[in-house]
């Protein structure tokens, strides 16, 4: 698709509510944000060492009027200078994804605005566009979050072929469980990162699992249970581990095994643009790895700036101007969903 060529200035008004943050944003031609608004829940979610679903879709009922209309005066535009709405409607947490699909669906019944759907692996994909203007499909992407973790073609902005996956745990969920049982808190995986900055990351040895005949694939509870098993023996044993050093051995296996099959995918696809996308792409060392390893390669790396590898509004704008461009809207009998595939998308 070549959206490229064009002198129309597309409005975007774009919602995000599918996990523990409401968000809104305006972003013009997928590329330029001109607001965007992130109002988290993770200090009430921290309490109880997770995101509790029901608390969540609370809160983005609470919180949703007051976000968009901030994300249109940060804008300095009314709902008359938009184009359309975009509203992620999958995957995600069912009841949270359905305050901002219904929020988005009387936004579109009052205006006559056209509605667009956005899948939130294309929107956190679509988040690389936002910091890299240059960046056009084809790219291989590594899409790793809190409960996905994936190698997905991305053929067209919205043509994506998934070519890994993982078989159980995502990345995310695995540095989260282990962070927690470490004691650090929700969540995790950003603390476990910090810490393990200051570890030995040869200290600890762990697995580093393979699916057989599946090279593209992961496979993460192994591991996560391998140093669940290291921190429960020292506890019966009345020690503690070395949270730095477990921090960072736990850190370099999971990080290992995306870095591997994610370069092997490139090489066997023949890819020599790369992407990385979702909340553990603010992995220090997973930045820091893929870009020794594109070097030597002379592959070229994106990855999205820091404040958009989370949950936010933005990237949401950016992936519906393309599914709009391509003719991807919904009628007011859209429905949210807890899993699709992105593929789908
Ligand atoms: O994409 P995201 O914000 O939400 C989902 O769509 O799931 O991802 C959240 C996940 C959490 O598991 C969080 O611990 C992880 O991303 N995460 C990190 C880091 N920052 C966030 N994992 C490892 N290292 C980080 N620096
Ligand atoms: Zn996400």
């Amino acid at each position: 698709m070549d959206c490229s060529n064009s002198n129309e200035k597309i409005k975007i008004l774009s919602i995000e509510s599918s996990c523990d943050e409401t968000a809104a944003a305006v972003v013009e031609n997928g590329r330029t944000v001109l607001s965007s608004v992130v109002v988290s829940q993770v200090e009430e979610h921290k309490l109880y060492g997770g995101v509790v679903p029901e608390i969540a879709s609370r809160r983005h009922a609470e919180a949703i009027t007051g976000v968009v209309a901030e994300a249109l005066e940060q804008a300095e535009l009314s709902l008359n200078d938009i184009d359309a709405v975009a509203v992620t409607y999958a995957p995600g947490l069912i009841g949270a994804l359905l305050v901002g699909v219904n929020f988005a669906k009387g936004l579109s019944y009052a205006t006559g605005l056209p509605l667009v759907p956005v899948h939130h692996l294309r929107s956190h994909i679509a988040a690389n566009y936002i910091t890299n203007p240059g960046l056009k499909p084809p790219f291989l992407c590594l899409v790793v979050s809190g409960g996905h973790s994936h190698i997905v073609a991305v053929e067209d902005y919205t043509k994506m072929k998934i070519i890994g996956k993982t078989r159980d745990d995502a990345a995310g969920e695995v540095f989260d469980k282990v962070a927690r049982t470490m004691g650090m808190q929700y969540p995790g995986g950003i603390n476990l990162d910090k810490i393990a900055e200051k570890g030995d990351e040869n200290a600890y040895t762990l697995p580093r699992p393979r699916v057989a005949d599946a090279p593209y694939d992961f496979s993460f509870s192994g591991l996560k249970t391998a140093a669940i098993n290291i921190i429960h023996n020292a506890s019966q044993k009345g020690e503690s581990v070395n949270v730095e050093n477990l921090s960072a051995s736990f850190r370099k296996a999971v990080v290992g095994c995306l870095v591997d099959n994610f370069m092997k995918a490139a090489d066997d696809f023949g890819y020599t643009n790369l992407v990385i996308a979702g909340g553990v792409s603010a992995n220090s060392l997973l930045r820091r790895r893929l870009e020794e390893e594109c070097g030597k390669k002379n592959y070229k790396l994106y990855m999205p700036e820091l404040r958009l590898c989370g949950d936010n509004g933005a990237m949401v704008g950016a992936q519906a101007y393309y599914e709009y461009k391509n003719g991807n809207t919904a009628n007011l009998d859209l429905n949210a969903a807890a899993t699709m595939s992105i593929e789908l998308g």
